[in-house]
C-alpha cells in the first residue's frame, strides 16, 4: 500500500495525479487536518507531527510513504530518512516532493543526477520562482536542491503565508483572494523581471490556478506538483523494482483525517470527483 500524507486536504491534488498515473496500487491518504496548517509552524513541530503521521501510515501497512506536503518534505524528510528509518524502519521508504519538483523546475528528466560542474542544457540559465509556505521558504530546501542540480539558474523564493488558509476556507477566487495573490506575486510581475517558470510549492495552490492564471503573464509556466510527483514516482518505481513489488494492488483507496471526517469527505469529493468515505484517526 502507498501512504500519502498531507497536513490538510490539499494533498488530494497530488493523490488525484497518483491515482491517474498509477491506479493499480492500494492507497491510504492521511490528512492531519486537526493540526493544519503546518506552514507557519516551527521546524521542530513540523518534524514531530510528520514523524507521528508517517509512523501511523507504516503501522497501517504502507511500505512506501509519499510526503505530499511541501512543509513536511522541507522540514522533516531528511531527518526521518537519515535518522529514523535506518534504526526503526529499515525496510520502509519515504519520499518527498522537493527533489522531483526541483528537477521539473530545472527542466531535468526524472531521476537526473547532475555531475559536479555539469548542468543539463535546458537548465543552464534562466530565472525561476518557488512559491510556498513560510516554513518551506525559510528552510531553503528548494534553494539547496536547485543549487546542486542546476547552479546556473537564478531562483527567487516567495512565502505566501495566507494562500493555504484561503484555500482551506474555500476562498479560491474573488477580489479579496486576488488581492493576496497579487501581493505575493508583485515582485515577479511587469515591470519587474518575469520568471520562465513558477512552482506552486504547496499542496493547496493548484486550487488557486484559475485565479493565478489571470494574474501571471501567459509566457510564465505555472508548475503544479501533482503530475510532476506522479511521473517521477513512476520512474522511481521502475528504478526500484524490489520496492514496487512489495506494494499491494487492487485499487483500494482509504482516507483518514485527524479531524471531522464528514468535513474532509465533502471537500475531498469535490476535489477528486468521486464519492469518498473518511475515517477519523488519532496519531498519538
Ligand atoms: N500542505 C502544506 C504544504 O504543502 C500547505 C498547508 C499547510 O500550511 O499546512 O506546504
Amino acid at each position: 500500500m502507498i501512504g500519502v500524507f498531507d497536513s490538510g486536504f490539499g494533498g488530494l491534488t497530488v493523490l488525484a495525479s497518483l491515482l491517474r498515473t498509477l491506479p493499480r496500487y492500494n492507497y491510504l491518504f492521511l490528512a492531519d487536518s486537526a493540526r493544519a496548517p503546518y506552514g507557519a509552524r516551527s521546524a521542530d513541530v513540523v518534524n514531530e507531527f510528520t514523524l507521528e503521521a508517517v509512523e501511523w501510515l507504516f503501522d497501517q501497512g504502507c511500505t512506501l510513504v509519499v510526503l505530499a506536503c511541501n512543509t513536511a518534505s522541507a522540514r522533516a524528510l531528511r531527518n526521518i530518512q537519515q535518522l529514523h528509518l535506518p534504526r526503526h524502519r529499515p525496510d520502509r521508504r519515504l519520499l518527498g516532493v522537493v527533489r522531483p519538483s526541483v528537477e521539473a523546475l530545472a527542466g531535468l528528466p526524472p531521476g537526473a543526477v547532475a555531475l559536479p560542474g555539469e548542468t543539463a542544457p535546458s537548465a543552464a540559465e534562466g530565472f525561476v520562482v518557488v512559491l510556498g509556505t513560510e516554513s518551506t521558504i525559510a528552510s531553503d530546501s528548494y534553494g539547496i536542491e536547485l543549487r546542486k542540480l542546476a547552479p546556473g539558474l537564478t531562483l527567487a523564493q516567495q512565502a505566501c503565508p495566507l494562500w493555504a488558509p484561503l484555500v482551506e476556507a474555500g476562498e479560491l477566487d474573488g477580489p479579496g483572494t486576488e488581492w493576496f495573490l497579487r501581493r505575493a506575486l508583485e515582485p515577479f510581475l511587469p515591470p519587474h523581471r518575469v520568471p520562465q517558470r513558477m512552482l506552486l510549492g504547496c499542496t493547496h495552490y493548484p486550487l488557486l490556478l484559475p485565479a493565478l492564471r489571470r494574474i501571471v503573464p501567459p509566457e510564465v509556466e505555472l508548475l503544479a506538483q501533482g503530475e510532476i510527483v506522479a511521473t517521477r514516482l513512476a520512474d522511481w518505481m521502475a528504478r526500484h523494482p524490489e520496492q514496487e513489488q512489495r506494494l499491494t494492488r487492487g485499487g483500494g483507496r482509504r482516507f483518514a483525517t485527524t479531524d471531522d471526517p464528514d468535513w474532509f469527505a465533502a471537500r475531498g469529493e469535490r476535489l477528486l470527483g468521486q464519492p469518498i468515505r473518511a475515517e477519523r484517526v488519532r496519531l498519538k
